[in-house]
C-alpha cells in the first residue's frame, strides 16, 4: 500500500523551536515585544499600516466590527459559503447577520445580491476572500460608500495572496486573519488585524486589552474604554515569525501545485477547476474542485489513503442560522460539488499525479 497523503499538515522545524526558546529564556511569554515584531513583519508583508495581533480569526472580525461602532440592533450581511466563524462573529458583536449568496465559480459574495439585501438595519458587510480568492473589492467598496455600510474583510484564508494586484487584507476598513492550524502561517490558534486607518488600529489596541491603548502593569492602569482579553502571546509571536520565513516558498508550493493539477484534471469530465488570477497575484492555499460526484470522489479517495476536503455547508443550513433554501443556489451548488484536493505544504508531483488518478478512476 502506498504512503498516505494528507489533506494538509502543519509544518514546523527547528526555526519554530529556536524562537519559542528565545522567549521562555526572556521569561516574558505574555503579549510583548516578540507579538509587535511579529506585527511589523505582518504588516510589511500585507502593505498595510498596522497589524494588530489577537486570539484568533473570529475574535479579530468581531473585534474590527466592533472598532468601526457595529453593535447590538445592527445587522451585518455575510456570506452563505464561508467558515461558519465570519457569522458567528457578527453574532459575538451583538449584531444580526443576513446570509447572501455567492459567486458560483469564485465562492465570493455575490455583490448585486448583497446589495437587493440591503435593509434598514443594515450597517456593514462582511465578505470573505474564501481560499485566497478575493472578493470583487472594486464593485464592494463603491457599494458601500454609495450606500454609507462599513466594509469589514474576512481575510482568514488569504495570507499572502492578492486581488488584482492588492494585497488581500488592505481592502476595506480593516481586515481579519487566521493562524489556525491549517492557514498559509499558523501559530496554533491565532488572528491578526489589518488596517490602514490610525484610529480603527488605537480603537484595536483598546478591544483586545481591556481598554488600555498602551499596555501597563495590571494594577492602578487607567481603563478609559470597554475591551476584553483577546492577546496574541510573544510565544505564539515566536512561532508565527518562524512561519512568516517559510512565507514565499509556501506560496511558490502552492502556484506550482495548482498548475500541476490543472495539467492533471483541466480536462477531466465531471470536474471543473475554479480559475484563479495568477496575473493578478492571487494564490490558494488548498487546490479546489467542483466535482457532479464529489462524495464518490471523497469516498475513492479515502479508500486510497488519501486526505481531502469537503466544502462547508451552506450556513443557512446550521442550525444556529436555519432559513429556508430559496435564494442560495450557488451556495448550496459549491457546497455539494466542492473538494479540496491533497495541499499540504511538501506535496510532491508524484503524489498530486496519484490522487489525480483516484479522481478520475472515480469519475469514470
Ligand atoms: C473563512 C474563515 N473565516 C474565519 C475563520 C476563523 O478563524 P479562526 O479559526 O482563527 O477563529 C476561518 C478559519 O478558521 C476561516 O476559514
Amino acid at each position: 500500500m502506498s504512503k498516505p497523503i494528507p489533506w494538509f499538515s502543519v509544518e514546523t522545524g527547528p526555526e519554530e523551536t529556536e524562537k519559542v526558546n528565545q522567549v521562555i529564556a526572556s521569561n516574558y511569554i505574555n503579549d510583548g515585544n516578540v507579538t509587535r515584531e511579529f506585527e511589523r513583519r505582518c504588516a510589511e508583508v500585507l502593505g498595510v499600516k498596522h497589524c494588530v495581533g489577537v486570539t484568533s480569526g473570529t475574535v479579530g472580525i468581531a473585534l474590527a466590527l466592533m472598532a468601526v461602532g457595529i453593535g447590538p440592533g445592527d445587522e451585518v450581511i455575510v456570506p452563505d459559503l464561508t467558515f461558519i466563524a465570519t457569522a458567528n462573529a457578527v453574532r459575538l458583536t451583538g449584531a444580526s447577520v443576513r446570509l447572501v449568496d455567492v459567486e458560483p465559480r469564485r465562492f465570493a459574495l455575490d455583490v448585486a445580491k448583497a446589495e437587493a439585501a440591503i435593509g434598514p438595519k443594515t450597517r456593514a458587510i462582511v465578505p470573505v476572500d474564501v481560499n485566497g480568492r478575493g472578493a470583487d473589492y472594486v464593485t464592494l467598496e463603491a457599494l458601500c460608500k454609495k450606500r454609507g455600510l462599513e466594509l469589514i474583510c474576512d481575510a482568514a484564508e488569504a495570507f499572502g495572496s492578492r486581488f488584482q494586484g492588492r494585497p488581500l487584507g488592505s481592502f476595506g476598513r480593516a481586515s481579519a486573519f487566521s493562524f489556525s492550524a491549517n492557514k498559509t502561517v499558523t501559530t496554533g490558534q491565532g488572528g491578526m488585524v489589518a488596517t490602514n486607518e490610525d484610529a480603527v488600529h488605537d480603537r484595536l489596541r483598546e478591544l483586545k486589552d481591556q481598554g488600555r491603548r498602551h499596555q501597563g502593569t495590571g494594577g492602578n492602569d487607567l481603563h478609559p474604554v470597554l475591551g476584553f482579553n483577546f492577546k496574541l502571546t510573544n510565544l505564539q509571536a515566536a512561532v508565527g515569525l518562524a512561519q512568516l520565513d517559510r512565507l514565499e516558498r509556501r506560496l511558490d508550493g502552492f502556484r506550482k501545485r495548482n498548475r500541476w493539477y490543472q495539467e492533471l484534471l483541466g480536462d477531466c469530465p465531471g470536474i471543473v477547476l475554479p480559475a484563479v488570477d495568477d496575473n493578478g497575484g492571487e494564490i490558494t492555499q488548498w487546490t479546489d474542485a467542483l466535482i457532479d460526484r464529489a462524495d464518490d470522489v471523497e469516498k475513492a479517495l479515502t479508500a486510497e489513503k488519501i486526505g481531502s476536503r469537503r466544502f462547508w455547508l451552506p450556513i443557512h443550513r446550521q442550525d444556529s442560522y436555519k432559513r429556508p433554501d430559496s435564494g442560495f443556489d450557488a451556495s448550496i451548488e459549491a457546497s455539494a460539488k466542492g473538494l479540496w484536493l491533497p495541499s499540504h505544504f511538501s506535496l510532491t508531483e508524484e503524489e498530486a499525479e496519484r490522487a489525480a488518478s483516484v479522481v478520475r478512476r472515480a469519475l469514470k
